[in-house]
């Protein structure tokens, strides 16, 4: 139940703790096995503290064995306790939790073991070339448990990873695409730049293939199944056929088979059916394939207000996606609007775009009707697309709105540019939880979800949060609500560029 970072040292010599008070403290936690160190703590301090959590029902071992499972220290200096652990624990303990004293007192207050969050675990230093310490995994594998911001010290080998992940996603291979997706993420989440192999070692979703890509990055500069598949012709027709808006790998297969490569090839092909979304996915292509600023997400948050507040005066606009994330750019700019009045959020998305209509500046719409209800939950197999009302837009965005100016090509001159936007309309009960969905990133929440079951025995999606063994759904208004209830560290949204 509790998150066990996989820690190394271990077994030590005995050295008893008054052996001779009596015990008979009942025993309430039996799967949490404390081990408290008594360097710097001091050994009136650790009696004191140890009958105090013997007292609460804690099981409090006086010797560090391989049963322990969470040790606590009150030197939270990372490298003397480790240095220490190391020396008396020369071998492997997997599944230790090392913390310091503030989870003991957290978790003494409540008068139960609180979650370990990583503000508790004491964290060895990434090891560096001929470090002394054995690389260590500190890294949560969940990365709703990692604080992951937009500044990636490892880019040259997620640029790799990314590239290789979208060739598997292209060939409908899930498993190695999620698996360098995760790896992806953890490497983003790190303090510093991998400089060696050895670095890697304990860190969690690296597998084999990951690390011959760190390996030959590391060594060359390059990976070379990366520059092969960067100039293969399969590869790059999928990346070139899925950059239009509404095509995904599927049509693009489809299109490559029937020997198609080129846009031309597509338009001058008569037997070829475009949906609504593809067409202007074509007509818009250069816009839309150019990334979104954050002054054209600004402007375009006043353009929505505007409209939103036009139609319904006390609605409410939250900018969410990458750009609440506090990415400079995106791909679209996504918004939740919604009504204090439960059920007046329904009508609100046809108004607001019957608005846009208005102004002139609606270029596409695709408008989905809620099919959002309570009484369908939980949904056991939730994949991103969540039932609330919603719309995906292209809008004209022009120059004169945007701080800076319009992010166009060079030589244009028309002076406004399209731009995709999703807007999204939950009932305002079920707001922090599309806040939360929508804020992303996907990884992000890929894990919030899997962290959910696999160790709350919860079911999370963008409507709500389910606890299967209470059998009930919890109530959330803010998404630090959501984090609570799962025992997890908050973390803002800057934080989640996982
Ligand atoms: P985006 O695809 O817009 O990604 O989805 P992004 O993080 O904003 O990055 P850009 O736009 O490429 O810069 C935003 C979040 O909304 C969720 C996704 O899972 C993602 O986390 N989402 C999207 C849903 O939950 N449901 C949907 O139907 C669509
Ligand atoms: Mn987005």
């Amino acid at each position: 139940m509790f998150h066990t970072p996989i820690v190394p040292f271990a077994r030590k010599r005995s050295r008893p703790v008054e052996a001779a008070v009596p015990r008979h403290d009942v025993v309430k936690f039996k799967d949490v096995r404390l081990y408290l160190v008594e360097r710097k703590m001091g050994c009136s301090r650790r009696n004191f503290l140890t009958q105090l959590a013997r007292s609460k029902g804690f099981i409090v071992d006086d010797n560090l064995s391989d049963e322990v499972t969470h040790v606590v220290s009150e030197d939270s200096r990372a490298s003397s306790l480790w240095k220490w652990l190391k020396e008396c624990a020369p071998k492997n303990l997997p599944g230790v939790n090392v913390l310091d004293i503030s989870w003991f007192t957290d978790s003494m207050r409540e008068g139960r073991p609180v979650a370990v969050e990583t503000k508790h675990l004491i964290q060895i230093p990434l090891p560096t070339e001929g470090s002394p310490l054995t690389p260590v995994a500190t890294v949560s594998r969940y990365a709703c448990q990692r604080r992951t911001t937009l500044e990636n010290h490892n880019k040259k080998f997620t640029d790799a990873f990314e590239v290789l992940a979208e060739s598997y996603e292209f060939n409908n291979m899930e498993r190695p695409c999620l698996a360098f997706r995760r790896a992806t993420s953890v490497l983003k989440s790190l303090p510093c730049a991998v400089r060696c192999l050895g670095a890697t070692q304990d860190l969690p979703c690296l597998g084999q293939h990951t690390k011959k890509v760190i390996e030959e990055v590391l060594q060359c500069g390059r990976s070379f199944e990366v520059e092969e598949l960067l100039s293969d012709e399969r590869y790059q027709t999928f990346k070139l056929f899925t950059s239009v808006f509404g095509v995904g790998p599927k049509t693009a297969e489809k299109w490559f088979c029937r020997g198609l490569r080129s846009f031309s090839d597509i338009l001058t092909d008569h037997s070829i059916h475009l949906n609504r979304m593809q067409q202007s996915g074509f007509l818009h292509h250069g816009d839309i394939s150019r990334a979104v600023s954050a002054a054209e997400a600004r402007s375009l948050r006043s353009v929505i207000d505007g409209a939103v507040h036009c139609v319904t005066p006390a609605a409410t606009v939250a900018l969410t996606g990458g750009f609440h994330r506090g990415k400079e750019f995106g791909h679209d700019v996504d918004f939740i609007v919604t009504t204090p009045e439960l059920g007046e959020e329904e009508s609100l998305l046809p108004n607001v775009i019957d608005e846009l209509k208005k102004q002139g500046i609606l270029l596409y719409c695709n408008y989905q009707a809620s099919t959002f209800d309570m009484r369908k939950l939980p949904n056991h197999h939730f994949e991103a697309m969540d039932n609330f009302a919603k719309c995906f837009l292209i809008l004209r965005l022009e120059s004169s709105q945007v701080e800076g100016g319009l992010h166009c090509a060079e030589g244009d001159i028309r002076g406004w540019r399209a731009v995709r936007v999703d807007l999204v309309s939950p009932p305002v009960d079920r707001y922090a939880f599309a806040l939360l969905g929508w804020t992303g990133s996907r990884q992000f929440e890929r894990d919030l979800r899997r962290f959910a079951q696999v160790e709350r025995g919860m079911i999370l999606d963008n409507h709500a949060l389910y606890d299967k063994k209470k059998k009930e759904f919890l109530a959330a208004s803010t998404e630090k609500d959501i984090f609570a209830h799962l025992g997890l560290e908050y973390m803002e949204p800057w934080q989640r560029n996982a």
